[in-house]
């Protein structure tokens, strides 16, 4: 009985903790693909870096811009989100194969793709 009552507590649990993933639409993937940082020497490091997975639905990462993908990892704060970003995190690799970025160069990049873009008209 004790053993049914943990069983349920347990599927509960998982059920509240792991809500149907948002899927970006055609219209933030190509948002996103076009977005840049401001900054130049970062748009380099992104674009050299960065864009492949994180534009990619076919990837896990979380897509640039598509603010339900990042919401719940902002949450963990900036510290964290830098440090993942260094060391690597799940299918994540550390530095996101940029071996000479700084944590200041990862702040900027996750600080620009955590940015939510508008969704434009076409966003259906
Ligand atoms: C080879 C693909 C790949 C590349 C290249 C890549 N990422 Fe990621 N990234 C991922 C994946 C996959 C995740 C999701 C990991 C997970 O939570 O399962 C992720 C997650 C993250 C996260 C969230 C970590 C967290 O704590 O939730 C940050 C921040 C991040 N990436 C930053 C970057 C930055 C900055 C770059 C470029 C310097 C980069 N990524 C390049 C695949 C990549």
């Amino acid at each position: 009985m004790r053993t049914l009552i943990m069983a349920a507590c347990a599927a509960t649990v998982l059920a509240a903790c792991t809500p149907k993933p948002a899927t970006p639409t055609a219209g933030q993937i190509s948002a996103a693909e076009t977005a840049l940082p401001a900054d130049p020497q970062i748009a380099k490091i992104y674009q050299r870096s960065c864009i492949g997975c994180h534009t990619a639905v076919s990837s896990t990462a979380p897509i640039v811009g598509f603010a339900p993908a990042w919401q719940p990892r902002l949450q963990q704060g900036m510290a964290t989100l830098v440090q993942h970003a260094r060391e690597g995190y799940k299918a994540m690799p550390a530095k996101g194969y940029c071996s000479d970025c700084s944590d200041q160069d990862l702040q900027k990049l996750i600080e620009f793709m955590s940015t939510t873009i508008p969704a434009g008209k076409d966003n259906s």
